[in-house]
């Protein structure tokens, strides 16, 4: 399961709770308000999806990031 950034020890609920504070829409908003995902980075596309889907904890997604 993965439910925070683990690199900057925030939770994605802590996330949500800004995000819904101040109706915020991107993870650019979000990173005014705190630091995160700026180290591996492999929690943006999760963080992205709460904005998407509302949740705060995930299963293991493959999102065939290439390095290419
Ligand atoms: S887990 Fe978020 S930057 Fe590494």
């Amino acid at each position: 399961m993965v439910d925070r950034c683990v690199c900057y020890e925030k939770k994605f609920s802590d996330m949500k709770a800004v995000i819904d504070k101040y109706g915020l829409k991107s993870i650019e908003e979000l990173r005014k308000y705190m630091i995160f995902g700026e180290n591996c980075k492999i929690c943006i596309p999760y963080i992205q999806l709460i904005f998407e889907t509302g949740k705060t904890s995930f299963d293991v997604i493959n999102f065939n990031i290439s390095n290419e």
